[in-house]
């Protein structure tokens, strides 16, 4: 049988993409027709005078606005509540200009002579030390990138993610696509003694080294702290090539720091474009002229509907890609904001998937939801939909009205915005025109500054995340590591204190 033709579709742009990333043939993003075209902008229309219980009026948010400015000010000038063992959590802020040129043609050096070597990376890591990683390379990169052949792939190695996960089954399967292959590792954490970093880093390295023997110590980079853990001893000792994870950056805020940005140049990402999109964010949301600053307008609409009773947001996008980012956005906003009983459940939702599931409960369900759409205004590439003979599905009316996929997934957006608003859900879209990382940076730059207004508004520290570590210590405890022995008595006692309930 002759294999299957891809009748009436034209190249795939996001392949183009790649391969021009690859040729180092750069965005205009410098230019003023660039960052016009590429401005992120936040409608907040159906925020407002949503009918039904929670409903926000316009005055609700206006006697938010001095809330909100003055933690603006206060976070730019790095008071209050914002420190996680003494230093303050807010390097973030100034990244996007204090990171230099040369450390980025540092990293891409670095990526290149890697990427010469090997045909696959893995990056380790688990929360902010993998997520903002895979968000942007998923984002912005081919769905079945590492089945694409190296040329299409812009010269990139094939990408995966292990340590974000304890699931064996993952773990093997991932190994199944590594086998036989030149592979290289980041492995990455700031404590570095996260156990499902370490275990996976453990699992890796024996087979490098047994496979390779002292040339696996060239494939092997390092991202964690400057100077101590166990991360630090170990590259020190093997002589390992480092990376830096600051300290006075969170891990759910490093996707701009080595942590997101040597594992972006090894897939072609353009790390220059990306900061380039920090700053233009950076600049956006510096002022205080607050209906014209997106990021104070989405954290004062976001603490309103919370005031009102919302708990939970879901994050919609109506592209695979940003998907990714709401994913991103489940970990900045919980981890950040759930303290003391505070904060907003963060459920992503890729539409229109998820219309067909929880749509029901978003329309009709508790009125305690609110609703952000991630709406990709220009995919990368266009779908036509073909006329038939008989017209038996009744959609012919779309061809003849010039209406392709693209045209249809617009109205994933204006659909469900105007019927969860006539159902009660307050929502609001934020408008991405393309797939580049010049948009992903404002994005990140621009929900990074509104959580930590949330912080200010809820009025706790958004910068550190006690429950996590609680979560670690518990784990520490049961698996019985040194160290952890009190944890793990108080534990036994109380386990054995309880009745089971079991069916
Ligand atoms: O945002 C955070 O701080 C966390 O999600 C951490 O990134 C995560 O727990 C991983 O920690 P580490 O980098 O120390 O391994």
């Amino acid at each position: 049988m002759k294999g299957f033709d891809l009748i009436d579709q034209e190249e795939n742009k996001t392949i183009a993409l790649q391969k021009r990333r690859g040729n180092r043939d750069q965005n205009a993003f410098g230019t003023r027709e660039f960052r016009e075209a590429n401005r992120i902008t936040l409608d907040v229309t159906y925020m407002l005078d949503a009918p039904g219980p929670g409903s926000i009026a316009r005055e609700d948010v206006e006697a938010l606005i001095p809330k909100v400015l003055t933690a603006h000010e206060r976070l730019q000038r790095e008071d209050g509540d914002i420190s996680d063992h003494g230093i303050a959590m807010t390097g973030w802020q100034n990244l996007p200009v204090d990171i230099t040129k040369e450390h980025l043609s540092d990293i891409q050096s670095v990526a290149k002579d890697l990427s010469a070597e090997v045909d696959a990376l893995v990056s380790l890591g688990i929360g902010g030390s993998y997520l903002g990683i895979e968000a942007t390379f998923r984002a912005l990169t081919h769905t079945y990138f590492n089945q694409l052949s190296s040329a299409e792939r812009g010269g990139a190695p094939e990408i995966y993610f292990l340590g974000q996960n304890m699931d064996p089954d993952f773990f093997r399967d991932t190994l199944d696509m590594l086998r036989g292959k030149r592979v290289g590792i980041n492995v990455i954490s700031k404590s570095g003694t996260t156990t499902e970093t370490a275990i996976a880093f453990r699992i890796m390295r024996k087979m490098m080294e047994e496979t390779w023997g002292a040339d696996a110590d060239q494939l092997i980079l390092v991202t964690t702290d400057k100077e101590k853990g166990a991360l630090r001893t170990l590259a020190g000792e093997k002589g390992y090539r480092t990376f830096v994870v600051p300290d006075d950056v969170g891990g759910r805020f490093s996707v701009l720091t080595d942590v997101g940005l040597v594992g972006l140049a090894m897939a072609r990402i353009d790390i220059e474009e990306f900061v380039a999109g920090f700053q233009a964010m950076r600049e956006i949301s510096s002022g205080n002229d607050f209906w014209n600053n997106p990021a104070l307008v989405h954290a004062a609409m976001r603490h309103a509907a919370w005031c009102a009773g919302k708990k939970i947001e879901v994050v919609a996008a109506n592209s695979t890609a940003l998907y990714w980012v709401a994913r991103w956005m489940e970990q900045l906003f919980p981890e950040s904001e759930g303290h003391e009983g505070h904060g907003m459940w963060v459920s992503p939702s890729l539409y229109s998937e998820k219309l067909h599931a929880n749509g029901q409960m978003v329309q009709q369900g508790e009125r305690n939801i609110m609703e952000t759409f991630l709406a990709l205004t220009e995919h990368d590439n266009r779908i036509p939909i073909p006329q038939t003979d008989n017209d038996l599905d009744g959609l012919d009316f779309l061809v003849k009205r010039g209406m392709d996929m693209n045209h249809v997934n617009r109205m994933v957006v204006e659909g469900p915005a105007y019927a969860h608003y006539q159902g009660g859900v307050p929502n609001m879209t934020l408008e991405i025109p393309r797939r580049n990382a010049f948009n992903l940076g404002q994005l990140y730059y621009m929900m990074e500054t509104s959580v930590s207004i949330s912080g200010y508004l809820l009025g706790h520290n958004p910068f550190v995340q006690p429950g996590v570590e609680a979560y670690k210590h518990a784990m520490f405890a049961l698996i019985g590591k040194p160290g952890f022995e009190k944890e793990a008595q108080k534990m036994e006692n109380q386990l054995k204190g309880m009745k089971r309930v079991s069916v």
